[in-house]
């Protein structure tokens, strides 16, 4: 078996999206609001592609995981219930933000996820971020196991701008680099 962490193309669209499909599969059926409306759309996908944030992680060929690491600041985090570990803001971020983060129906609990979080480290000290930031929805525990696992603190409460009418809470972590 061979795993492979890279930058997604645009020829990577449908498996990311089949990967984002089953991750918003298994967010209903933890019975939480997180991504149960439009949200993440093609659009976001393709645009994330485009920007060249959008990662997967393939084995064997097969896009199993996917990820985008952004590093053009996230403007709802400038604003926490709480303290971020360090002190830049959206309007010169010097962290990298992992959004849209999932793992393959079938593949969970294989460590895919810890894959993908560890292997967004470097990329994100090679574009000369201080730390990483995510957030996630305060029901999700698979989610904030993994985030804790991998070694980020919680740091507090953000406010998202794409609830669609759901819970706007997400429990927000930052790891130093
Ligand atoms: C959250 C998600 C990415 C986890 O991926 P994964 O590949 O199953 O996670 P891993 O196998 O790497 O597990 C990492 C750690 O998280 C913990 N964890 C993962 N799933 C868990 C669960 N259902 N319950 C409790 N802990 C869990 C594991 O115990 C593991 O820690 P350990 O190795 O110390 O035991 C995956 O469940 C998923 O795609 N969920 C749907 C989409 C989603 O929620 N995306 C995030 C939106 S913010």
């Amino acid at each position: 078996m061979t795993l492979q962490f890279r930058i997604a193309d645009h020829g990577d669209f449908d498996g990311i999206w089949a990967v984002l499909m089953d991750g918003k599969a298994a967010l209903g059926h933890l019975g939480i609001d997180q991504w149960q409306g439009a949200y993440p759309t093609q659009q976001i996908v393709r645009d994330d592609i485009e920007a060249g944030h959008s990662y997967v992680l393939e084995e064997d060929g097969e896009v199993v995981a996917t990820t985008v690491i952004g590093f053009t600041g996230e403007p709802v985090y400038d604003s926490i219930e709480g303290a971020w570990l360090t002190t830049s803001d959206s309007r010169d971020p010097r962290y990298a933000v992992l959004h849209r983060v999932a793992v393959a129906q079938g593949h969970g609990g294989k460590g895919l996820g810890r894959n993908l979080l560890q292997s967004a480290e470097p990329v994100a000290r090679q574009h000369g971020c201080e730390s990483l930031r995510i957030e996630t929805h305060p029901g999700n525990i698979p989610m904030l196991k993994l985030i804790e696992r991998c070694g980020f603190s919680r740091c507090g409460i953000v406010h998202i701008s794409h609830a669609e009418g759901a819970s706007t809470d997400r429990v927000a972590f930052e790891k130093l680099l």
